[in-house]
């Protein structure tokens, strides 16, 4: 039987998880992938015990030192950032014919097209399907899956502490700060949480998908970027007043930049039931119409379940590139319009005086918004209050001129927010 012989350079949540099932479940997996997987090196910061035996299996502890040596298959990379000992040694892995398997979306977002090219000229696998939404295959399923389809349009709810922070907001009525506080005491959130609530995680991850999707060079900088930090309790609470929920989507289009940002949605879609730590990815495009798959985006497990199918792949012979076209046929995107998702939510706090609703809609139909619904909230004496428009159908370019007028009137206390209201997702 054929063997493949694996280093995995990282042993932390994913790393150990991945080292562990493939010593403890080795003959399950070799049936599965009809190739024996040795896993012959390790590297990690420290040597410590991690679940499995170490028998047999070689400690690097340079981990750019499993680039040269011969006789390892694939170089399995789990320690992420998107540059330093992870960019060394998967570039010089796969210069020197080793097959990579990566599960880091920070890597692949800014790396991802020089990396490609590297393991086309060196006849080797690139494959990072846990770097995208954890246990859903998302990207074998809109590369391969989906391969015959013009791609319209990708939706994807791409972090889950961002969506388990909008639904302990939506299901308690508690603030940002607070469900923050709780996520990072017990641990669904980093201490420095910005990769994940100013939406770069999610952005990495879209860019990919968003590569993939229109056969386009992978460009991070292009993904306009939104977190979730000013989002208040008010926002979720007006948004269920209208029927909505607050989701961080990520959006991407063939015609339109890549679009990570809080949206309102239905309450009734499918999408707005994807709760707590879920991901949900989904893809619209001819013919296959819809396509919606939902499972936990992140975690030692999920993850692993991604990896260990990378590494499958690659031991049964399958073969792809690894954004499903040659890496000399993508495409240079030059798109430089935002999605434009047509109704809009404004929300804002005023001055509770008499003629401040007669100069705000006054200014948002000098800039072509037409209003369709207004709610205000918080009246007392003297204090501001919120003030929330949704609009009809309406330009992303007239929206931001409108807030930029609106915010420099006197009446108008601390930020306006414009959320898009996505239909159809
Ligand atoms: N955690 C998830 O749910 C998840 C989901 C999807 C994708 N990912 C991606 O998977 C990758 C790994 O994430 P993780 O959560 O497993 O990270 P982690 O728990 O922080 O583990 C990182 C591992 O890298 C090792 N390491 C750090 N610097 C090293 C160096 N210079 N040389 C060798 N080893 C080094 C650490 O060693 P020590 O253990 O000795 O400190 C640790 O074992 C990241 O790219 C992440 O974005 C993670």
């Amino acid at each position: 039987m054929k063997e493949v012989n694996i280093a995995i350079a990282g042993l932390g949540v994913v790393g150990g998880e991945v080292a562990r099932i493939l010593c403890n479940d080795a003959d399950r997996l070799k049936r599965q992938a009809g190739a024996k997987l040795n896993l012959v090196a390790v590297s990690a910061r420290q040597v410590r015990d991690r679940g499995f035996s170490m028998d047999g299996i070689s400690f690097a502890e340079d981990a750019a030192s499993l680039a040269n040596r011969d006789d390892i298959d694939i170089v399995v990379e789990l320690i992420g950032r998107s540059e330093g000992v992870a960019l060394d040694l998967c570039r010089n892995a796969l210069k020197s014919g080793k097959h990579v398997v990566t599960a880091n979306k920070a890597l692949v977002a800014h790396h991802g097209h020089e990396l490609a090219i590297c393991a086309e000229e060196n006849d080797t696998q690139l494959c990072f399907e846990a770097a995208v939404a954890g246990g859903i295959p998302a990207i074998k399923l809109l590369r391969e899956g989906l391969s015959a389809n013009d791609i319209e349009l990708v939706t994807g709810i791409l972090n889950g502490t961002c969506n388990y922070i909008l639904t302990e907001m939506t299901q308690t009525g508690r603030s940002f700060d607070d469900v923050l506080a709780e996520a990072q005491a017990k641990g669904y959130a980093e201490a420095e949480p910005s990769f994940d609530v100013d939406g770069i995680d999610a952005a990495h991850k879209l860019a990919i998908l968003a590569a993939i999707a229109y056969g386009q060079k992978i460009r991070f900088e292009s993904v306009q970027m939104a977190g979730i930090r000013n989002i208040s309790d008010t926002d979720i609470g007006f948004a269920a007043d209208l029927g909505y929920v607050i989701k961080l989507l990520g959006t991407a289009a063939r015609y339109a930049l890549p679009t990570v940002q809080p949206c309102l949605i239905a309450q009734d879609t499918q999408l707005a039931k994807i709760d707590g730590a879920l991901n949900a990815v989904a893809y619209k495009g001819s013919p296959v119409q819809s396509i919606l798959c939902t499972g936990p985006g992140a975690g030692d497990g999920p993850t692993a379940s991604a990896v260990l199918a990378d590494i499958i792949d690659i031991a049964r012979g399958h073969r792809a590139f690894p954004f499903g076209k040659p890496a000399a046929s993508l495409l240079d995107a030059d798109i430089q319009k935002p999605v434009d998702a047509g109704r809009y939510y404004l929300r804002m706090m005023v001055k509770d005086e008499i003629g401040v609703l007669n100069t705000v809609t006054a200014i948002l139909r000098d800039h072509d918004i037409s209003v369709e619904s207004m709610l205000q909230k918080g009246r007392s004496d003297n204090a501001p209050v919120h003030l929330v428009f949704t609009t009809h159908s309406t330009e992303h370019a007239y929206v931001r001129a409108a807030c930029n007028s609106l915010s420099g009137e006197k009446f108008v206390a601390g930020d306006i927010l414009a959320l898009p209201i996505m239909e159809n997702v």
